[in-house]
């Protein structure tokens, strides 16, 4: 008998095509560090996606539109030394595609080959297809977003739902066949009527994921800042909060708070004591250097 631990084996894009063949749902979930990739990695979630979203919940932005690569590629590469099994997607920021097929390329390139993650994410629907389809053929799988896409809120008037009418789902529609045609391997749906969102993973070939885009997708995403209770800035409709772990560190903090002003901590298990017969030569020190 082998006492070689078992080997965990790396999700490829075919796997998750083949979950989404089979009808198996795909669970997706974000996280921005290394003890966060461990421990969702762990928990068995299939897809991770370093988003964007980390300007909000981790570095106190007000949006996503400061975010920058260096950023992007600095919560990236924990999260994917954490990683053994899921697939890891890190998100190109703001303006870090939208100004040139070149500069697409590159900064795709940079989180994809220094970054180390799976895949590359970007928003946008027709308008972006040209963008996808340079960035496969550079070699970098790509996860497209539509629907309500955070970094072009200011143009969508705020972050609304999307493809709520006849006319804004037909745009759905043509952004996702444009997306998929531009050889994309995954894409995301946010804030789509459930319907819409439906009709869009049984008309692709590619999983689609969605997050607020109601239960027919092939997968769910959430921010795991939302999911755990942790980000209370806002929480927007389709979160379902599984935990609350802001109530339980803010209780931590209190209580350790109390124990310390009162002397209750640290106790006598918390503390090291010199070595056995070094008292002597401790007291000697003591009326040395004592006042
Ligand atoms: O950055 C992110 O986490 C995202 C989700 C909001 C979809 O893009």
């Amino acid at each position: 008998m082998s006492s070689q631990p078992e080997q965990v084996k790396k999700l490829l894009i075919a796997d998750l095509l083949k979950m989404k063949e089979e009808g198996r749902k795909i669970t997706m979930i974000t996280a921005y560090s290394y003890p966060q990739g461990l421990i969702v990695d762990e928990a068995g979630i299939d897809v991770i996606l370093v988003g964007d979203s980390l300007g909000m919940v981790e570095l106190g932005y007000r949006d996503t539109i400061p975010v920058t690569m260096e950023e992007m590629l600095a919560h990236t590469r924990p999260v994917v030394r954490a990683v053994k099994r899921a697939h890891v997607v890190g998100d190109l920021p703001f303006m870090s595609y939208n100004i040139s097929l070149e500069q697409a390329v590159a900064n795709a390139g940079v989180l994809y080959k220094d970054g180390g993650a799976d895949s590359v994410k970007l928003e946008g629907g027709q308008e972006m297809a040209r963008v996808v389809e340079t960035i496969v053929k550079a070699g970098v799988p790509v996860f497209g977003h539509i629907g309500l896409t955070p970094q072009s809120s200011g143009q969508l008037g705020g972050h609304k739902a999307q493809g709520r009418t006849t006319e804004s789902a037909r745009a759905l529609i043509e952004d996702a066949l444009a997306i998929e045609e531009a050889g994309a391997q995954f894409l995301l749906l946010e804030a789509v009527p459930p319907e819409v969102a439906g009709f869009i993973a049984r008309r692709l070939s590619i999983p689609v994921y969605g997050i607020g885009a109601g239960p027919e997708c092939d997968g769910q995403l959430l921010i795991v800042s939302d999911l755990i209770g942790q980000f209370q800035a806002f929480t927007p409709k389709f979160v379902k909060k599984y935990a609350d772990v802001a109530g339980v560190v803010t209780a931590a903090m209190k209580a350790y708070t109390a124990d310390v002003r009162k002397g209750a901590f640290p106790a006598e298990e918390h503390c090291y004591h010199m070595l056995e017969g070094e008292e002597a030569g401790f007291r000697e020190l003591e009326r040395k250097y004592g006042k």
